[in-house]
Parts: C-alpha cells; structure tokens; sequence
C-alpha cells in the first residue's frame, strides 16, 4: 500500500478500546521519531512514554478530558530541550564525528556557528524553534503508526505547564509540546470513525510560481 493510501486512511481516533499495542510496533513509532529530520540534526527532544493508568489519568484532567488519553493503550509525550545548550550542542557533533569516525573543519566550524547563534537568542525563542522540530519527528510517528496499523490522535488539546509538572519535565531540562495517544479504535464510541475526510482543494492550497 502506498503512503498516499495511508494517509488517506489514517484520521484522528476520538475513542480507544484500551486494547494493547505490541511492544515492536511500539518501538517501530519510536524509531521513526528518532528518524525523524531536525534542524542541524540536534534531535532536540525526549520522548516520554506513559503507560502508568494513574499517571494517564491525571494527564487526562488536563487534556481536555480526553478520553483517548487514558483508553490508549502507549501515550506518547513529546517533550522539546528548554533551551539550547553548549552542552547539548556538543554532544550530537561530538557523536558525528564518532560515528563517522572522522572531524571536519568545515562542521566544526559550523558547530561554534550554532552555538554562537543560539547562545545569542533568548531561551523563548530558542524553545519555539525547539517545538517546531517536535511536530516534525511527531508526523513521522504518526505516519509510521499508521503503517503499523495502530490508531493514534494528535493532540496539542492539553496544559503544557500542568503536563510539565506531573512529569517532572522542567527538572529534567525538558518542555511538553504534544501528546501522541497510541491504541485501538472504538468503533462504537468513536464519532469520527464513519465520517468522511474533509479536505481543502488542490486549488486552494497550492499556488504555482512558474
Ligand atoms: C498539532 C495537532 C494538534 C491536534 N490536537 C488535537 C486534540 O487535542 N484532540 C483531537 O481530538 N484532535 C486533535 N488534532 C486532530 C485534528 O483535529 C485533525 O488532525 C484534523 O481535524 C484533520 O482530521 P484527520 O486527522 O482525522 O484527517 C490535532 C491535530 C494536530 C496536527
């Protein structure tokens, strides 16, 4: 099946059965996240997965009361660095130059470049660049958990800062973005399961510049 058949399958999930996804498709999702393309490739999140009912359950008192979050069976958090750090920095070109097993002036350069950058922006903005590369490693997940067959909803329908401190996040360094519930759908709860996909046109989304 092609990718395309994919997407055109895959909705957002409003009601899980709680039934359990196997630990290799799991790990498959989580592998396409650690995939995933960011910028300068310093992969700036974690990626904490619940599968604590009393933990979800708290998290659902501040996720709208979604029910998916606690009917799915793996919740995925997405949780972006706070802040670009030195440190941080460091240690994807430190693991670079490992795994490739040579040092190149030309992205050492680039590494004292980044750093420089990034030291000279405050921490807010910093953190907004840092979240857009959660949602791209977050539609990778949900493209590969459609692969897999796994029902899923993306949700940013929750409190950040609440969901920072039952996690601990900000003493780990880190900062929620989005919330990944993995599962089985309700077919009988699930309100959006029958309804068709709505879309806008080609033309309404793509301007050609010839
Ligand atoms: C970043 C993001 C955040 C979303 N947040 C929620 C959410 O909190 N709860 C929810 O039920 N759906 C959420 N959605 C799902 C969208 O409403 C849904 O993807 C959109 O209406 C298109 O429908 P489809 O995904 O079923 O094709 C979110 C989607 C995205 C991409």
């Amino acid at each position: 099946m092609i990718f395309l058949d994919k997407l055109n399958e895959r909705y957002a999930c409003k009601a899980m059965n709680g039934q359990k996804v196997p630990q290799e498709k799991v790990d498959n999702i989580l592998e396409a996240i650690r995939l995933a393309p960011t910028s300068s490739g310093l992969q700036p999140f974690e990626i904490l997965v619940v599968t604590n009912d009393e933990i979800k359950a708290e998290i659902r008192k501040i996720a709208w009361n979604q029910p998916q979050v606690t009917d799915c069976s793996h919740l995925l958090v997405f949780a972006g660095w706070d802040n670009y750090t030195e440190e941080r920095i460091n240690y994807m070109f430190d693991l670079t130059n490992e795994i490739r097993g040579f040092k190149n002036e030309g992205w050492e350069a680039y590494r004292q470049k980044l750093i420089s950058i990034y030291s000279n922006q405050d921490e807010e903005t910093n953190f907004q660049h840092i979240s857009k590369q959660t949602y791209i490693a977050f539609m990778c997940a949900i493209a590969q958990a459609s692969y897999e067959g796994v029902d899923n909803t993306p949700m940013e329908g929750f409190d950040a800062d609440a969901l920072d401190k039952i996690l601990n996040l900000r003493e780990k360094g880190l900062r929620s973005t989005l919330l990944l519930p993995l599962g089985y759908r309700d077919t009988d709860k699930d309100w959006l399961v029958n309804l068709k996909k709505v879309r806008k046109p080609m033309a309404k989304m793509v301007r050609f510049v010839e």
